[in-house]
């Protein structure tokens, strides 16, 4: 059988690009090699109509979280009326591309149903409402969605418990409660208190460990914290919030008490314009985490708050519409951040 030259060259072609594709690595399998998930908040809309987002999202990940779609004044906005579409599509495409998925928030004091708000409830009356949704959200993702956050910032910023409206319905004992219904609706889900500023050893970090080491030597059904991340530029590199062996530390206690950490919100944000030094100087920041994650063995993940910086809270929150916190710029190219990372996770030896 003749073949014409063309269709050889081309034959030859392909099989330089599927070479090329096996040999580049991506931020998904220099993870894989150190045992390590690597992954990123995702919102259902974007992965439905951004098809570059979705590509490079299952080429670079395999976990994602849910950015905001699963949290309870989202997910139940009428009392007792859940809308499983958005969290069954990212569920799916998870599946889709053999990806894990965190759960992210079942109680947070900042996504707090209007209904709730507004109602008059007895302690009761809040108990079976938490248990209910609880019970119908993990359960019905019962060993689709490995891990929760079960509660989000339930300590304030100087190491007090914060003032929340499930405090005030239920008491101290809601945050508890929240793990006890979660694990039992889903008993094989990894369960995680989630924080920011938590990171390192100060006031806060330190009240974020005598809360779960309570849970722990109570029974209470705790796998993980998960420590947000969310830095600006130097916090870690130049030790502005916490440094790198510090951040080490607290993995390390955690660890100690049988806990898994999850990087659960990395992103790092600047003022002003991204210049080729603030980009060299995030990139500082990301490697040193992921180098503190390597080095502690009870920090199996780390999730960015969204992966490329055409779509990120930050600009809206801080008020710098030319923030860029992520390691894929807004045209998906990588990012000296991004190149850091690949380079941690290929190179470094605790
Ligand atoms: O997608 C809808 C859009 O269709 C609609 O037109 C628009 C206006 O209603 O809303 C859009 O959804 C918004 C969504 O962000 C996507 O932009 C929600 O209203 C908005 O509430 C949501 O904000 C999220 C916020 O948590 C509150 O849930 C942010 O995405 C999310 O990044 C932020 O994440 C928090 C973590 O949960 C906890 N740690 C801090 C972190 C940053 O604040």
């Amino acid at each position: 059988m003749r073949f014409g030259l063309r269709f050889v060259i081309w034959v030859v072609m392909m099989m330089g690009i599927q070479m090329n594709a096996q040999e580049s690595p991506t931020l998904r399998t220099q993870a894989e090699t150190r045992g390590l998930m690597i992954g990123a908040a995702v919102q259902s809309g974007l992965l439905a109509n951004d098809s570059q987002y979705a590509e490079t999202l299952s080429r670079e990940f395999d976990l994602v979280a849910t950015e905001y779609e699963t949290k309870m004044c989202e997910i139940q906005r009428q009392q007792g009326v859940m809308d499983f579409r958005a969290t069954d599509a990212i569920v799916a495409f998870a599946e889709a591309h053999d990806m894990q998925v965190r759960g992210h928030t079942l109680l947070w004091h900042q996504c707090f149903p209007p209904w709730l708000e507004r109602g008059t409830f007895t302690r009761a009356e809040a108990i079976n409402i938490m248990r209910d949704h609880i019970y119908t959200l993990v359960g019905r993702y019962k060993g689709r969605i490995f891990a929760w956050d079960v509660v989000n910032e339930a300590i304030g910023d100087q190491g007090g418990k914060r003032r929340t409206q499930w405090r005030e319905l239920v008491g101290d004992d809601y945050i508890e409660q929240a793990f006890q219904f979660a694990h039992e609706a889903d008993p094989g889900a990894l369960l995680f208190y989630n924080d920011y500023s938590a990171e390192g050893t100060n006031r806060k970090a330190n009240a974020v460990y005598d809360l779960v080491k309570d849970f722990v030597d109570r029974g209470i059904p705790i796998h993980g914290v998960g420590l947000q991340m969310h830095l600006r530029i130097g916090d870690v590199s130049l030790r502005r919030l916490a440094g790198k062996d510090e951040i080490i530390a607290n993995m390390r206690r955690l660890g100690e008490l049988g806990l898994q950490v999850h990087i659960t919100e990395m992103d790092v944000r600047h003022d002003g314009l991204p210049t080729p030094e603030l980009l060299a100087q995030q990139a500082e920041d990301y490697r040193q985490v992921v180098e503190a994650c390597l080095t502690v063995e009870a920090c199996k993940a780390i999730v960015t708050w969204g992966f490329t910086d055409r779509y990120t809270w930050i600009p809206q929150f801080f008020g710098n519409p030319d923030a860029a916190p992520l390691p894929f710029d807004k045209d998906y190219q990588p990012k000296p951040a991004y190149e850091a990372m690949i380079n941690a996770l290929t190179n470094f030896q605790p």
